[in-house]
């Protein structure tokens, strides 16, 4: 318990790095088959001898895993110990001749291990040991000689065990192998060297069929009872085996016993044992006509349902052969024999009921008319195949007339007669292929009018002339392919109702009649028109499918002999319903970018082989196929492809890319294809450059999308080394060039960050709300070019001087009716604050700003200075009126580098302190100017251009300022020489 809890836990740790290491979504020497959602594996003729390495990719989801034709010798311990889901193995047609004892090691759930056609002449007894739930074991047509005793032990699952074709010779020590198998029902030992069937023990009751065919049994030498359950017993081909030892054998259960090629007489063996004879099959018992009629007289109470009569060189049977048979129900099987004639079945006159009667593989030249003899009323099926019958007289099956089945294929008939089928009014299949007919009358088929299906494939047929099945109104089936058809009659195909599947492949026909097929428009579903003739010379010829609206699948491949050259642009109009399109092998000069446009149901399209020299896929091509899941351009000298090629293609699961002209695929055109399961680019030229190391990466890492026989995949460009392992270093150097340059730029950006944080902040700040408002300035600019001034000024202060606001700015310039935003009073409520400051600053001809120390402090406070500055700078538009509200040092004002440079450039007011000589006449100055100030036109004014030559005029005579008016401006000691003052 605690051991193989364990044992799992280092398995699960195996399968984790295993999966690790499988990243790769391509296998070595395997392929997964599409759909098979990682389950189905097939690893086939590839060049790798060894086991381990076959399988070491394949996924640990694998639970089918075929190995086969491959040339391995030797099958290593621990072969498939990650592959511990696998139900079936298949191992067969290689070289094995000696497998590890630990080979199959914890396949626990293996169901079938197939180890045919290999070379193992020995098995290690612990070999099987861990498949405790195999249930068929195939070991068929290697070299054993010997079984150990304990090889099958613990296959106490088994059900079905082949050996066939090895060189057992001895029953006895392989009965007690099996003898435990309590679920083996079939054993297969045909083709060994067994002499005798003695043994020591017995056989599990469960072992139903017994195949001993073809070994060198004389005798059997067995229990009485030896055979008592089992059901059916094949030994034929024991040439040597008599009637003398089946004495005594009980035979009770047996259901079916084949004894052909023995030495064993029939009647000797219903004497000797108590078999049941209608279990008997009468095969290759040199049962003729004599013996044919003692074994019925012996029969005659018997009820006998299946008479198989094969390979008993039985020329002619006579009226009175079966008489005594006359229980023969089911079937009667004269095939390999050498009759010659049927004699319209005479020797059947006794057996009314039978149904099936096989005549294949005899000497039959010609069916005469039977319309003179018994009916066999009975008969429903009725197979002539391989003979060789020339001709079909008229009337033929007169005396057959309820078949329901006719097999006539694979003769030599020339001569069919117009009333050869006459009467066969219950007919549903007809076989009349591999024939050497020429002709097809309009009366050939009159009475068949149930017929169903109509084969008439690989004949010598020319023409169809008109109303040829006319009378088949309810023929589903019409195979014509495989003649020499080059012409049909308007009306070759009128009154056939319900035709859906019309093969008229491999004949000679030059071009598609539309009004011909279209009157099987309503009913056809399949058209076969393969390797024909058919050829265009322009591209506007009209759709010969307008109306075939129920059309499934169409096959247009290969027409001779050098394909169908042109398509005509709107070919496929009206077929809105086809699945499958089927247009490989011919050389089209170039696909228009409409040509499937139609095709809005197609799943699976093929153009392989379809090109002259370099195809060029037009953009759009395949635009309209969403529910295309399989496409195949294989071979079609594609160079490139541009992303339009696959743009709508979101069904698409197979994309078969073989043998073309790339040599390099943008992965970023499979982006949409997010269905896509398997790409398959083999025997592309691919470039190992670096324009495909993003494709290497790709079909390396890939967890969706399966790439086969990847590893495969040479360089065209280096020769002897493979396109998954080139190396891509060289193509990442400028990215390691680039990155280190980024991280390094990163990094001295993060140690100056905090630096410029505290130096700069605001700035940055600023700089994001300057380019906002001049943003939002464009956009105002574009949305309203005359906008009015809503207000004559924008007042900007702190709260705490709202006081002086309120008492005294507000009473002196509303009174004066002046119009004043104030942000607690204007404001629109629920906007972003700055968008407000924006719009109030906008919105008025002026700002002003309420300078005092808290104001200075405030951040929204400066960021409506920088608004209107900006206008101010930017816009030539002066609008930016300072009030100082107390003195403040320049030292502190340096600090604010903006607001100083204003300062500098521009006008400001100083409100006269407490400590002002005169403050009533200095408070009547300051309220006169500001009004005045606001009064002034925003853009280059006279007046300020006259204030400007003033303050000029006055900075020359600076000295003798009166001291008063020095009082009441702030004297800044000038920086630049720009600075004048606003004056009374
Ligand atoms: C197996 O070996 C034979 C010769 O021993 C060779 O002809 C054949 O090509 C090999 N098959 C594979 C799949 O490598
Ligand atoms: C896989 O193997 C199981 C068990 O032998 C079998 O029943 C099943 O049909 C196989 N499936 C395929 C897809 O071959």
């Amino acid at each position: 318990m605690a051991d193989s809890a364990c044992r799992e836990l280092i398995v699960k740790a195996i399968f984790i790095c295993l999966l690790k290491l499988a990243f790769s979504y391509s296998f070595r020497s395997c392929i997964e088959i599409p759909d098979s959602n990682h389950k189905t594996f097939r690893c086939i003729k590839c060049h790798e001898t060894d086991i381990t390495t076959i399988v070491s990719d394949v996924f640990p989801t694998a639970t089918n895993l075929t190995v086969s034709r491959n040339n391995l010798t030797h099958i290593q311990g621990q072969s498939f110990h990650h592959l511990y889901k696998l139900t079936s193995l298949v191992l067969d047609a290689n070289h094995i001749a000696s497998i590890h004892k630990d080979a199959f090691n914890n396949l626990q759930n293996l169901q079938m291990l197939n180890l045919s056609c290999n070379c193992i002449s020995s098995l290690h007894p612990d070999v099987f040991s861990d498949l405790h739930n195999l249930t068929e074991l195939l070991l068929g047509n290697n070299n054993l000689t010997y079984i150990d005793l304990f090889l099958f032990s613990s296959l106490t699952n088994l059900q079905i065990l082949d050996l066939r074709g090895n060189h057992l010779k001895n029953i006895s020590s392989l009965v007690e192998c099996i003898t435990n198998l309590s679920s083996l029902i079939q054993l297969d030992l045909s083709f060994n060297n067994l002499t005798t069937l003695h043994h020591s023990t017995r056989l599990p009751n469960s072992l139903a069929k017994l195949y001993l065919s073809d070994n060198k049994l004389h005798k059997l030498g067995c229990d009485k009872s030896f055979l008592k359950y089992v059901k059916v017993l094949d030994l034929s081909d024991n040439k040597l085996l008599s009637s003398k030892t089946f004495q005594g054998l009980n035979l009770k259960s047996i259901k079916y016993l084949r004894l052909r090629f023995t030495n064993v007489s029939t009647s000797k063996l219903l004497n000797y044992t108590n078999i049941q004879p209608r279990h008997i099959d009468f095969s290759g018992l040199k049962l003729k006509h004599h013996a044919l009629t003692s074994l019925c007289f012996h029969l005659r109470y018997h009820q006998i349902p299946k008479m198989v009569l094969q390979s008993n060189s039985i020329r002619v049977l006579y009226k009175n052969t079966f008489c005594n048979c006359s229980s023969i129900t089911d079937l009667m099987d004269l095939s390999w024999n050498e009759m010659k004639t049927t004699s319209c079945l005479q020797f059947l006159h006794c057996q009314n009921q039978l149904e099936t009667l096989k005549i294949e593989h005899n000497h039959l030249t010609r069916l005469m008319s039977c319309d003179t003899f018994k009916i066999l009323y009975s008969l429903k099926s009725l197979s002539y195949r391989y003979n060789r019958i020339l001709r079909v007289s008229g009337y033929a099956f007169s005396n057959t007339p309820n078949l329901t089945n006719l097999e006539l294929n694979i003769n030599i008939i020339a001569y069919l007669d117009h009333k050869a089928l006459s009467g066969l009014r219950d007919l549903v299949t007809l076989r009349l292929d591999n024939n050497l007919l020429t002709d097809i009358y309009n009366d050939t088929f009159e009475d068949l009018t149930n017929l169903k299906t109509l084969n008439m494939r690989n004949n010598q047929i020319a023409v169809i002339f008109n109303y040829a099945f006319q009378y088949l109104s309810n023929l589903i089936i019409l195979d014509l392919g495989g003649n020499k058809i080059t012409q049909m009659r308007p009306h070759a195909f009128d009154r056939l109702k319900s035709l859906a599947n019309l093969y008229l492949d491999r004949n000679r026909l030059k071009e598609i009649d539309s009004t011909l097929i279209g009157k099987l428009h309503a009913t056809l579903q399949v058209l076969d028109l393969q390797a024909n003739h058919i050829l265009y010379f322009t591209e506007h010829t009209y759709s010969p499918f307008i109306n075939m609206s129920r059309l499934l699948d169409l096959k247009l491949d290969a027409q001779e002999p050098n394909g169908i050259n042109l398509l005509p642009r709107a070919f496929f109009r009206g077929l809105t319903s086809l699945k499958s399109l089927y247009l490989t092998n011919n050389h089209i000069i170039g696909f228009g970018a409409e040509t499937f446009d139609d095709l809005k149901s197609l799943e699976f399209l093929t153009l392989d082989n379809s090109c002259v020299g370099i195809a060029q896929l037009k953009p759009g091509i395949f635009k309209n196929l969403r529910k295309l899941k399989t496409l195949s351009i294989e071979n079609m000298g594609i160079k490139s492809f541009s992303k339009e090629v696959f743009g709508n293609l979101t069904g698409l699961k197979q994309l078969h890319l073989n043998r073309n002209a790339m040599m390099s695929l943008d992965i970023s055109l499979l982006d949409n294809l997010t269905n896509l399961t398997y790409v398959d680019m083999r025997s592309c030229p691919l470039s190992c450059g670096c324009r495909n190391s993003e494709l290497q990466n790709w079909t390396i890492s890939s967890k969706r999308l399966q790439f086969p026989y990847l590893f495969n995949i040479t360089c065209q460009d280096h020769p002897g080394s493979f396109f998954h392992n080139f190396d891509t270093n060289v193509c990442y150097l400028d990215i390691a060039l680039y990155l280190f340059s980024s991280t390094f730029t990163f990094t001295i950006l993060l140690s100056l960050i905090p630096l410029l944080y505290v130096r700069l902040y605001w700035k940055f700040k600023y700089g994001y709300y300057v380019f906002r408002s001049w943003f939002g300035e464009q956009w105002r600019r574009l949305r309203d070019q005359e906008e009015k001034y809503i207000y004559d000024a924008f007042v900007s202060y702190n709260s705490a001087d709202e006081d002086w606001v309120m008492e005294q700015l507000l009473p002196n310039l509303e009174g004066s009716s002046f119009r004043l935003c104030l942000h607690h009073r204007d404001f629109e409520l629920g906007r972003d604050i700055v968008d407000n400051i924006v719009a109030a600053v906008y919105g008025s001809r002026k700002t002003i700003c309420v300078v005092s120390q808290s104001f200075l402090r405030s951040e929204w406070c400066s960021l409506e200075i920088q608004l209107a500055s900006y206008r101010l700078f930017q816009e030539m538009q002066d609008v930016l009126l300072l009030v100082f509200l107390e003195p403040i040092p320049e030292r502190q004002l340096s600090t604010y580098h903006r607001m100083r440079k204003v300062m500098l450039k521009k006008t400001y007011l100083q409100w006269p302190g407490p400590n002002c000589s005169d403050p009533n006449s200095a408070k009547e100055l300051f309220w006169n100017q500001l009004k005045r100030a606001l009064r002034s036109s925003n853009t280059g004014s006279q007046e300020e251009q006259k204030m400007k030559e003033q303050n000029d005029q006055r900075r020359q005579d600076k000295e003798g300022a009166d001291q008063e008016e020095r009082e009441y401006f702030v004297n800044q000691t000038p920086i630049d020489d720009e600075v004048y003052y606003l004056m009374p």
